[in-house]
């Protein structure tokens, strides 16, 4: 397992493979990597030549007050467990290979959807995301790019820029890796408290009663959303948001129904502690 530090190096090495006709899988992380990462490496693996798994804490995609200090770091570890499932290549730059110049002001954004929902609550972050994988996908050249598909949003956000800027990259979108329990796998489970970690069940919980509830022919948002903000703050949390919007373009039903024709998703965000957790279900 060869770990990169340089954009230069890692260009060098990934265009020669490249001109031998090498297909590049690009795993982006911001490392602590879990079982929910493997997954995305192990669709690498399987699809590509070659594997990249990015490993950086990209400090323009947390707020002020968030937890860019607190966020777990440990390359070697996660070295090690990427290389035990095929990944070839670690890219960890440091903050200043990545943004010589400080914060950069060239920046990609979505100018709807960045300040609904989790953009709502996390001004700036993502055009922060869209910016460090817009960098990413240029500087690897990558064919194909795989997410995971707990961070609903985000997945959204970058298959649409992808097809807005006309990226010549493949996008793959990996289903959500869940414990045992039901709990959605994280990096930030490990903040949570023994309590709060067998709390937190409850998030998935209630979004399976709301999936349940839609399979009776439940349509109304309201009494779907309440379902799962019900059993939120039963099992202990607090809701930042629950939203049941379209799968096509992430819009709430505006009539209060969920349209026949079009698919749908619950997105949720909430806090156990201090910890902020998301999680969602197409129905
Ligand atoms: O999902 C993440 O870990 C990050 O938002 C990403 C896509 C690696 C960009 O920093």
């Amino acid at each position: 397992m060869k770990v990169f530090k340089t954009i230069s190096a890692l260009r060098r090495t990934l265009y020669s493979l490249k001109r031998e006709g090498k297909t590049i899988g690009l795993v982006p992380t911001m490392g602590a990597l879990h079982e929910g990462h493997m997954s995305l490496v192990d669709a690498s693996v399987k699809d590509c030549d070659v594997t990249v798994v990015s490993v950086f804490v990209n400090p323009i995609q947390f707020g002020k007050t968030e937890d860019l200090d607190k966020y777990p770091r440990r390359l070697k570890a996660d070295a090690e467990l990427a290389g035990s499932h095929g990944a070839d290549f670690i890219f960890a730059p440091s903050v200043e290979e990545m943004y010589p110049n400080g914060d950069p002001l060239t920046l990609v954004r979505d100018e709807t959807l960045e300040s609904l929902y989790c953009g709502a609550y996390r001004p700036g972050h993502f055009r922060g995301v869209l910016t460090v994988v817009a960098k990413l996908f240029l500087i690897t050249a990558a064919n194909k790019a795989y997410f995971g598909e707990k961070d609903y949003q985000q997945a959204f956000l970058i298959q649409k820029m992808v097809k807005d800027l006309n990226f010549d990259v493949d996008i793959k979108i990996s289903p959500i890796i869940r414990e045992p329990s039901g709990l959605a796998r994280s990096s930030r489970n490990e903040f949570l408290s023994e309590e709060d970690h067998r709390r937190a069940v409850c998030i998935s919980a209630g979004l399976n009663a709301a999936k349940a509830a839609y399979a009776e022919g439940q349509r109304k948002v309201v009494p779907l959303r309440d379902m799962v903000v019900k059993a939120i703050l039963v099992g202990g949390g607090l809701v930042q948001f629950v939203e049941v919007v379209s799968q096509k373009d992430l819009r709430a039903f505006a009539s209060g129904v969920v349209d026949e024709n079009e698919k749908s998703v619950i997105l949720v965000a909430a806090y156990f502690g201090k910890t902020r957790l998301i999680d969602n279900i197409e129905l």
